[in-house]
């Protein structure tokens, strides 16, 4: 609808400077009329939280292949670099800019309930995306749409117990390390509950949890210094994929081999995302054993939501997104979790090549 006005609009302005000799007077004019059609279009200020990682990348592209003008949208994409204050400052000036609805990707779950009480004062709603916020009131923002993280990190240490016990490993021979995500991010927490409620009630040695802050470079120089600490590692666990990445690099470097065949000297790389490049690769050539997918394409849905807010409808507060867990290994084909079933899906190159990201 607001499209449609600045269509009028123009033409009513273009009507204007041709009857007053043809064409704008100024520049000003000229500017003016841009100014006009800007306002019409559904305004949103996005605060991403920065571009750690592939999925990241991915995230910031569905996004921004969303609220294109073509859509009837003008994003403001504001990059957090890592730092909350970075966003709060942003989520802050999308208020002076008076913006439509404001998206939040938050980077850690706690500390929001200033900043989002502003906006709210200020009238507009919040949409929060991927990550959680932990407020004391969740009147604060409007809805939240992203991943099960804890379930994710359930998937995937049942996905381990079920593989270790069909190939006869002993509870107490897996020694595990888990390169956790960007401490107090929901996809953090979450992951790293999944497995250690697991490891307590497995019997699992976990003998590490530090974190790789969710990139390749700390996930490589984290791996190199566990492996100097612990000459018995067999599994990692690693929060996503650009951190199984430098794992990877560490571990091939100190001359070990990455893989599913733990009992010969392998060490098993668990990791979550399941991003193209290269993970999915990595899946079919045993370098990683299972991915527990994240799906970063939340453009489409967080659109769904603005415009079902324009159409005067209440969105769901919480919407979970469906995922998968891949592996090449045929050992373990489903999961039971807290009576439900999950298929694993068997990777292939078919499968690999059908993903858009
Ligand atoms: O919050 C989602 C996580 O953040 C993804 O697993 C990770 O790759 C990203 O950086």
């Amino acid at each position: 609808m607001k499209k449609s006005l600045a269509i009028i609009t123009i033409l009513i302005l273009c009507i204007l400077a041709i009857s007053c000799g043809g064409s704008f007077s100024s520049k000003e004019e000229a500017a003016n009329v841009e100014e006009t059609v800007s306002n019409e279009y559904i305004v949103v200020g996005f605060s991403q939280l920065g571009a750690e990682s592939d999925w990241r990348s991915a995230n910031t592209e569905s996004m921004k292949a969303a609220f294109t003008t073509e859509n009837g949208y003008k994003l403001i994409f504001e990059d957090g670099q890592q730092k909350q204050t970075n966003q709060i400052t942003a989520i802050r000036t999308f208020i002076q800019q008076e913006v439509d609805y404001i998206v939040l990707a938050p980077v850690t779950e706690t500390g929001w309930d200033t900043v989002l009480q502003e906006a709210k004062d200020a009238g507009i709603p919040v949409i929060i995306v991927d990550r959680m916020v932990d407020v004391s009131d969740d009147s604060l923002f409007t809805c939240w749409v992203g991943s099960d993280f804890e379930l994710e990190g359930k998937k995937m240490a049942e996905w381990l117990k079920q593989y270790t016990l069909k190939e006869k490993i002993e509870p107490s021979d897996i020694h595990i390390v888990n390169i956790q995500g960007t401490i107090g991010a929901s996809a953090q927490i979450g992951r790293t509950k999944g497995l250690a409620d697991a490891a307590t009630e497995n019997g699992w040695d976990l003998m590490a949890e530090v974190t790789g802050d969710f990139t390749q470079a700390k996930g490589k120089e984290v791996m190199e210094s566990l492996l100097k600490r612990y000459d018995n590692i067999n599994v990692v666990y690693c929060e996503n994929d650009n951190e199984a990445f430098g794992a990877i690099e560490a571990i091939e470097e100190a001359g070990k081999k990455t893989g599913s065949d733990i009992a010969n000297g392998e060490i098993m790389v668990l990791s979550f995302d399941g991003v193209k490049e290269d993970a999915m690769n990595y899946v079919l050539q045993d370098k990683i054993t299972c991915i527990a997918e994240c799906n970063p394409l939340h453009g489409p849905r967080v659109k769904a939501i603005i415009e079902a807010l324009e159409a005067g409808s209440t969105p769901e507060k919480y919407s979970y997104v469906d995922e998968e867990i891949y592996s090449a290994s045929e050992v373990v084909k489903n999961l039971s979790l807290d009576g439900t079933h999950y298929d694993v899906t068997i990777l292939t190159q078919d499968i690999i090549d059908q993903r858009s990201y």
